[in-house]
Order: C-alpha cells, then structure tokens, then sequence
C-alpha cells in the first residue's frame, strides 16, 4: 500500500471533528506555546492556555486508537521571575479530561543557546509529556535501543565476584545489578532523557523542532504502515519523519505558508527502504503496570 502523507490547512479543532474516531497510532505535536512568537501565530495567554487546548485535545483523544500515544512537546515560561503553572494545570486538566499522564520524556537540548540571567541558568530543556487512552498501549522498546558503548568491553571483558550475582547498592538505595547480565550484549535500552541537537535543518519556522525528536518516538510508539498526526504541523518536520520511517501522516496547520512549506519538504521526503528488524515486527503491546 502506498503511503499517505497530507497536510491540511485550517484549526485542528475543526478539521479533526472531520477524522475518524480511534484512526491514528500517534499524536506527536508541539503547539504554540503561551505567549510566544505572538506576531507569528498569535501568542495565547498562559492564564487562557488550558481553556484554548482542552476543546482541541478532547478530539486529539476521539481520533486515537486505544492503544495509541500522545506526546506533546511544551516548555512553560518565566513570569515576574517565576515559572508559570500552566504547563501543570494542563497536566492535571488532560487528567480530568480521559488522558492517564504516562510519563515524562526530557528532551535535552545538547546545543542550546548561551547566556546569563542573574537568579537561574540557560534553559537546556524541554518536556516530552506523553499520555495515553490506556494502561495497554504499543511501545516498541527494541526499536530505540542505543549501542553500550565502549567503557562495555573493557568492563565486561574482567567480572569480578559481585558482577556474577546481584549486587545491591552499597548506598542503600535499594538499587541492584548482575553486571554478568550485559555481557554479549551490544544494545541497552536508553533513559527517559534524549539527549538531541536544536539543530533542524528547516530555517523556514521559527519553532521547528530537529527531525530526530519525533523520529524517536515514531519509532517507539509505532510500526510500519501506522498513522502518525501533528495538529500543530508547522513546517511538517513530523510528517516527513514518518514518512521517511514508513509512516502515513496526517499534519494540520492554521497558515498556509507553513503548509506549502511543509508540502515541500514532503515531496523531497524518500522512505527508508533499510529499516530495522525490529521495526518489521508488530508492536508489542505493553502493559503500564509500574512494573518499568
Ligand atoms: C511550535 S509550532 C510547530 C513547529 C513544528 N513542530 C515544526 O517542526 O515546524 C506550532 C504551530 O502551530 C500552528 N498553529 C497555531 N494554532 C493552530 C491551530 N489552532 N490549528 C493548527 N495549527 C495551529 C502555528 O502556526 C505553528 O506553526
């Protein structure tokens, strides 16, 4: 089947009343965040913010599978020297509103801008906040395995006698490991920090995010011939992540020129023909039973 990759023109609160309910694998967006770049795209006002998203993430949970994800990418400012709270109300209103608050990814900003503030540092990163419909969701987990690395062979090449059984933490912080477990492994499984460049390679958005960002929970959340959306699409950098993984996408976005841009990137976009195994595979369904 070939695969689909639209961009539609207009604001997601209205033209995803027209989608299917339970027709998409992932949400994966960033929205404007309140008060930013309000000669762009308007600026909402951080005490309006949970009002203005609640109508549209009502039907971002109508249109996902039960067994979908739904991962936003948000930051809260500083007012009057403060952090503002809205990004915690939100939280707490997606609760109310069906959404199990799963878990929260940090996206580390490897190479974020410099400066000095008198009462904090630079702001390196951002939350990855990721809710679903259920406890049972598709998470493949082999699909974002990272390499060992090289302190693995030398470490693992001598196991001393508290690497061959499980050795408790001499902290007493109830932690525990068999090191002996790694050995002949090449892959680990990462954290819930990413460690990621800002960099994209679209100039044309003020607030794209690096393609290896949704790349990574595209990966995770879904498999070949899923269905991706971003409703706040922007310059399409989640459309052609999917579509380069083997994705059908949907992207909205209220402007037109970030649409034709976003168009652009499309057809320039190719399929990886080489993706991994594990991603052949169907997902597998995992439990959120707080067994992590
Ligand atoms: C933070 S940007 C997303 C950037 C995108 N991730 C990228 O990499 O290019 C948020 C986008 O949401 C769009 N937007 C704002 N309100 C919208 C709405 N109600 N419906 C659809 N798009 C909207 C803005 O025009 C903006 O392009």
């Amino acid at each position: 089947m070939p695969l689909k990759a639209d961009i539609l023109q207009g604001d997601c609160l209205e033209l995803l009343k027209a989608e299917e309910a339970e027709s998409f694998d992932l949400v994966f967006t960033s929205p404007p965040y309140a008060d930013r770049r309000a000669r762009t795209y308007g600026g909402i006002k951080p005490e309006k913010y949970v009002e203005w998203f609640l109508p549209r993430s009502q039907e971002m949970l109508r249109v996902l599978k039960p067994t979908g994800t739904f991962v936003l990418n948000i930051k809260e400012k500083v007012e009057k020297g403060e952090r503002h709270t809205y990004v915690l109300e939100l939280i707490l209103a997606l609760r109310k509103q069906g959404w199990l608050w799963t878990e929260e990814y940090i996206w580390h900003k490897r190479n974020c801008h410099p400066g000095k503030w008198p009462n904090r540092f630079r702001d390196a990163w951002e939350r990855c906040l990721q809710f679903n419909k259920s406890r049972h969701f598709k998470m493949n987990q082999e699909a974002v395995r990272v390499p060992m690395g090289d302190w693995a062979g030398k470490r693992l090449a001598k196991l001393g006698k508290n690497d061959v059984k499980r050795f408790n933490s001499q902290v007493g912080s109830g932690f525990g490991k068999k090191i002996e477990n790694w050995v002949g492994r090449d892959l680990a499984f990462p954290s819930n920090v990413l460690h990621l460049a800002t960099e994209c390679g679209n100039k044309n958005h003020s607030a794209a995010f690096p393609k290896a960002l949704p790349q990574w929970f595209i990966k995770l959340f879904t498999s070949q011939g899923d269905w991706v959306l971003d409703p706040f699409a922007g310059s399409g950098t989640t459309s052609v992540a999917a579509r380069e993984l083997g994705r059908n996408s949907l992207g909205i976005e209220i402007k037109e020129d970030y649409c034709e841009e976003a168009r652009r990137e499309l057809k320039r976009t190719k399929v990886e023909t080489s993706a991994p195994a594990a991603e052949e595979e169907d997902g597998l369904l995992f439990a959120a039973t707080g067994k992590a």
